[in-house]
C-alpha cells in the first residue's frame, strides 16, 4: 500500500467518526483523492425528514466542488461493518460517475483492510455527461 493510499483510508476512518446519523446509526466516511494529490473527506449526515439524508460520499464531492477540485483519482468508503466489504449507494455511483469512470474505488473496514475496485466495475453501462452531447 502506497503512503498516500494509506492516508487516504485512515481519512475515510476518521471522516466516519464525524458521522450525523442519529436514525441508522451507521456510520459511513468517504475522502476522496484528487488529481493534484489533495484528500477531501465527507461523513453522512442525516435528518429527521429522513429522505434528505446526505451520504458521506456525496458529501465528500459537494466539499470538493467548493473548493475547486473536479479532478479525481480515486476514494475511499468506510463504515464500521468489520466482517465485509460495503459499496457506495446507487445514487452515489451515479454522483462520482459525473466526474468520470476511472476512479479507484477503496472499501475499507475498521480495521484498515481494503478492497480495491473501480467506478467503471461498480456502475457498468453508465449514463454520463457525454451521453447528452452524442446526439
Ligand atoms: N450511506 C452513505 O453515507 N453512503 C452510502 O453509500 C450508503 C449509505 C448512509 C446513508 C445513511 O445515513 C446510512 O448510511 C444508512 O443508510
Amino acid at each position: 500500500m502506497t503512503d498516500k493510499v494509506k492516508e487516504l483510508i485512515s481519512e475515510c476512518l476518521r471522516a466516519r467518526d464525524m458521522a450525523y446519523c442519529p436514525y441508522s446509526r451507521f456510520p459511513v466516511g468517504a475522502a476522496i483523492l484528487t488529481a493534484d494529490g489533495a484528500i477531501i473527506t465527507g461523513c453522512n449526515v442525516e435528518n429527521a425528514s429522513y429522505s434528505l439524508t446526505m451520504c458521506a460520499e456525496r458529501t465528500a464531492v459537494q466539499r470538493a466542488v467548493v473548493e475547486g477540485h473536479c479532478q479525481f483519482t480515486a476514494i475511499a468508503v468506510a463504515c464500521d461493518m468489520k466482517d465485509r466489504f460495503i459499496g457506495p449507494c446507487g445514487a452515489c455511483r451515479q454522483v462520482l460517475m459525473e466526474f468520470g469512470p476511472n476512479w479507484t474505488v477503496y472499501l475499507t473496514k475498521p480495521d484498515g483492510s481494503y478492497k480495491e475496485t473501480s467506478l467503471s466495475e461498480l456502475l457498468p453501462l453508465a449514463f454520463t455527461p457525454d451521453d447528452l452531447t452524442e446526439n
